[in-house]
């Protein structure tokens, strides 16, 4: 069996999107593996997550630092636990063109609304207040413009009488669980078949 690519996670919280990535590892068929779950906020709940089952962490606060700098700190992370493609899950942080032309091609970000509608931040308010009947989420390529590259992989939802920017997320958050480690698993595959094949 081909080795399996090795994936770096960030998070900034929670982590819920990260611990669906972990979860997608169990299956032995599995392209991935999470070699590393860095985050630059140290009290992040998904960083205690990924520790509990096993994973590497890496962890420091980005206050007080200048993006590039910060960001090279972040990358000689990924680059020491020897990381292969970089998957962006609740990392509330811009990244700088320095760090994300380094990583060309091989970062992969969810963002939960239907790009290329609702970049930034409050997607749900936002597609609740244009009367939109539908809302999801999208994982694209991460280019150094804010939600804007490439779409690998959308779901969909609808939006429902009464619903609250609460009520919607909960909604897509369930798809975004199954949808990002579905993406990279595609993503990763085709990574390692391009390299069978060089
Ligand atoms: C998710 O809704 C994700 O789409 C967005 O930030 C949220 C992170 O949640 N980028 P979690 O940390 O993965 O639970």
């Amino acid at each position: 069996m081909s080795p399996k690519l090795r994936v770096g996670v960030m998070i900034s919280g929670r982590g819920s999107n990260m611990a669906s990535i972990l979860a997608a590892t169990e299956a032995p068929d599995c392209p991935f593996e999470v070699v590393l779950v860095a985050s630059n906020n140290p009290d992040a709940a998904g960083l205690a997550f990924a520790d509990s089952k096993g994973i590497a962490i890496w962890a420091h606060d980005h206050r007080g630092m200048k993006r590039a700098e910060f960001d090279r700190l972040i990358d000689a992370a990924l680059r020491g636990a020897n990381v292969e493609m970089v998957a962006l899950a609740g990392y509330m942080r811009l990244l700088s063109s320095e760090f994300v032309d380094g990583w060309k091609g091989r970062i992969l970000n969810i963002h939960p609304s239907l790009l290329p509608k609702y970049k930034g931040l409050d997607t749900h308010a936002r597609a609740i207040e244009a009367g939109d009947s539908e809302a999801g989420c999208s994982v694209h390529v991460v280019t150094p413009e804010l939600d804007d590259g490439p779409v690998v992989a959308q779901a969909r939802v609808p939006i429902l009488p009464g619903d609250t920017p609460e009520t919607l997320a909960e909604r897509v958050l369930k798809e975004e669980h199954r949808l990002y480690p579905a993406a990279l698993a595609k993503c990763a595959a085709d990574v390692i078949r391009s390299r069978k094949s060089a």
